[in-house]
């Protein structure tokens, strides 16, 4: 019984059973399969997506975020700047206690480089209604490559736990012909 001392005290001595072996081997070949998942749905399951990361302090971000928008603003939507910035720029999306901002309006087919870093906490990016995940941290920016193949309106979606305003974190991203 577990909560009872061992009657033999050195039991990590103790010959190990066949069936114990059989099962450490199961689990071992099982964790190398799940391994291998992770570098298969990399490559085939469109899901962990090749971004990077470097090190950046809310200041500095939001200096670079303010910049595009107040460069680039087109339209205001529910209090909210739409920003709309030229195809091949950089592109600043900031996350924080509770909203995604601003929001941004991207051109069909064009690439960009979407930075996206948080004021304060630790929040997830999750891209709606397609499957894009990233969690997002304050003193760290996530870039990624992005090129829209569907035109449409797009939720973000904050998918990590951030106090009592997080299921009211819904951004946007445009995306027209
Ligand atoms: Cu931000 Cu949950």
């Amino acid at each position: 019984m577990a909560i009872s001392p061992p009657s033999e005290r050195i039991w990590w001595k103790e010959p190990i059973a066949k069936v114990e072996l059989v099962w450490i081997a199961v689990a071992f070949i099982w964790g190398l399969v799940m391994f291998g998942m992770m570098i298969y749905w990399h490559a085939e399951g469109e899901q962990n997506l090749s971004n990077e990361a470097y090190r950046t302090t809310p200041e500095m971000f939001a200096k670079k975020t303010n910049a595009m928008v107040d460069k680039y603003t087109v339209r205001q939507e529910a209090g909210f700047p739409v920003v709309r910035p030229p195809p091949g720029s950089d592109v600043y999306l900031i996350a924080r206690l509770w909203q995604w901002w601003p929001i941004l309006e991207f051109e069909k087919g064009q690439s960009y480089r979407l930075h996206i870093s948080s004021m304060d906490w630790q929040h997830g990016f999750s891209l709606q209604p397609v499957n894009i995940n990233l969690q997002i941290h304050p003193g760290y920016e996530m870039v990624l490559t992005v090129t829209p193949d569907t035109a449409g309106e797009f939720g973000v979606v904050c998918n990590e736990f951030c106090g009592i305003g997080h299921h009211t974190m819904i951004g946007k991203i445009h995306v027209v012909e």
